[in-house]
């Protein structure tokens, strides 16, 4: 967790675990009328983030269907948090990369995704400016990622049928043991 003044303190939100209907479920965009909800939603959303450990979540998976996304690889240990409101991807490379990924909506289960190798992204800040990033490597797989949360698609539905039910069932199995307290 990044010791940094800048980042207010806030209260973390319980992270919902898949399968859950939320997750499935396509957020809507943040207008004027939501301005004060994501105001106070934006530094929890860090906040929960960072306690997790985790580089990117999105608002859906803390149960608000708001298109808001917070991201922060750490680069060089350093924070960096970047937050993302009513995040599009305007350019995708026809160039494909593969990486392993995780969700903190499915701990503990990693596997290889392939995405587009570059994207570039159009949102708006915090302060309600546009902005625009591009990136490759690690940001494009993670802004993508992120941003499919947006319209409920999880990283496993970028698998075969049948890894995805392995991963989906082991989840579940995990989910319970702990619960059981194995
Ligand atoms: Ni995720």
């Amino acid at each position: 967790m990044p010791d940094d003044a800048r980042l207010p303190a806030a209260e973390t939100l319980p992270i919902l675990i898949a399968p859950h209907a939320t997750l499935k479920t396509k957020a809507r965009a943040v207008g004027p009328a939501d301005d004060a909800a994501v105001r106070d939603l934006i530094p929890r959303m860090f906040a929960t983030m960072y306690a997790a450990p985790g580089i990117g979540l999105a608002a859906p998976q803390v149960d608000r269907l708001l298109r808001v996304v917070t991201i922060d690889l750490m680069p060089n240990d350093k924070p960096a948090p970047l937050t993302l409101i009513n995040p599009e991807i305007v350019a995708a490379s026809q160039e494909l990369a593969t990486r392993e990924e995780g969700c903190l909506s499915l701990p503990g289960q990693y596997a290889d995704v392939t995405r587009p190798a570059r994207v570039k992204v159009r949102y708006l800040d915090e302060t309600g400016a546009r902005r625009e990033v591009e990136g490759d490597g690690l940001l494009a797989a993670c802004l993508q990622h992120e941003i499919d949360h947006l319209d409920g698609v999880l990283f496993t539905d970028h698998l075969s049928a049948l890894k995805r039910n392995m991963i989906l069932r082991r989840l579940a199995k995990e989910q319970r043991q702990k619960r059981e307290g194995r």
